[in-house]
This record gives structure tokens, sequence and C-alpha cells, in this order.
């Protein structure tokens, strides 16, 4: 099958621009896996303005957002999230959840603080509870594909749904480039 069938690559696109708070879509990756998730207390690490979260929310879902950023936290908030200011590194979850999305925010940190979100994340997930991660892998000093998918060898209850590296070409900012980035799905146990 081939992996890519449904991502719709101008999410993509919308993620590289500057203005990061005008995303207007959902993450193809939460529509696909959604229903695979049993239970419904979701994280949403690095919201932005909560378009997932809010997606997550108009499913049923009991969804908290969290972000660094306070006017992110405001749209969040004005979007009907709970969304919450925390930077995540060095954070550690009281709660246990059955879904964390963590869509694109992981290459804003040195890759020792991501791998320590990554684990910090996992702990927090309930069993059988669904982890979907999004990373840029052309930013450097950034956690890479190698990184992620080592933490993931050393869970030995990390089941991964589906991985994906990709590249597509930016006609659109500048000279013609590519962009590169990652993705998974896991679940635990
Ligand atoms: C590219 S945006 C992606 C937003 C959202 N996940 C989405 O897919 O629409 C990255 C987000 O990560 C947040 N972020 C970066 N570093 C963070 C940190 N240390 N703690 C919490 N959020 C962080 C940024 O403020 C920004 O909102």
């Amino acid at each position: 099958m081939e992996k890519d069938k449904g991502i719709d690559h101008r999410t993509i696109d919308i993620y590289d621009r500057d203005d990061l708070y005008q995303i207007s879509r959902v993450n193809p990756l939460l529509i696909r896996y959604l229903e695979k998730v049993q239970d419904k207390k979701a994280l949403d690490i690095g919201c932005g303005n909560g378009i997932n979260a809010r997606y997550m929310l108009e499913l049923g879902y009991d969804v908290l957002g969290v972000d660094i950023n306070d006017s992110a936290i405001q749209m969040a908030q004005a979007n009907g999230v709970h969304a919450q200011l925390i930077d995540v590194r060095d954070f550690t979850w009281s709660d246990n959840f059955d879904l964390i999305t963590i869509f694109y925010s992981l290459q804003h940190l040195q890759t020792q603080e991501a791998i320590q979100v990554l684990n910090n994340a996992y702990i927090a997930l309930n069993s059988n509870g669904l982890i979907i991660i999004g990373i840029f892998t052309d930013r450097e000093n950034a956690i890479t594909t190698n990184d992620i998918q080592l933490l993931i060898e050393q869970q030995t209850d990390c089941q991964i749904l589906d991985e994906k590296c990709w590249e597509r070409d930016d006609k659109n900012h500048g000279a013609p480039h590519f962009h590169k980035g990652f993705y998974c799905v896991c679940r635990k146990g």
C-alpha cells in the first residue's frame, strides 16, 4: 500500500510559512488515525492555534493543548480548546493520555530536549494509546529521523503503525528548494 496515500501535502506547505498561526487545516494523520484510539483523553504538544485540538474536541475528546507561545494559547482558547501555556522542555505530565500528538514542534528544540519531551510523552501514554509525531528534518541541530527510530526501538512495547520520510519541492518561496520531514504513528503495548 502506498504509505502517503491520503496525506494532503498542502498541510506541509502551510506549516512551512512563517505565519504559523494561520494554519487552517487539520493534520491528515490525525484524521486518519483518530478512529483507532480507544479512549478519549488527548494531549496536543505544541498545539499552535489549536486547529488539531479543536478537531479532537469536536469528536468528543477531552483534549489539552499546550504551547510555549502565549498568543498561540490565546488563539487556541478562542477556538474553544482547553489550552495551557507550558514549555514542554523538562516538563513531566501528572496525567495519562490515550492519544498524544506532537506535530512539527520538536524541530524548535535542541536534540536532547526533544528526546526528553518524547520520553516524557511516552511515559504519559496509556497502554494501547497512540502517539503521532511529525518533524521537519531539514533543520540544523534538531532531532532527526534516526533519533526517533532509536527511541522507538528502545521501547519494547512500542508498535509502529505507520512511518514515512517525506521530501517535497517548494517553488513558491524564493529559489526552488526541498523540504524534508518524517512522521510516525505508534501504539503503546
Ligand atoms: C509549526 S508550529 C505547529 C503548531 C501545531 N502543532 C500544528 O500542527 O498546527 C510549532 C509549535 O510548537 C510550539 N513550541 C515550540 N517550542 C515549544 C516548547 N518548548 N514548548 C511548547 N510548545 C513549543 C510553537 O510555539 C508552535 O506553536
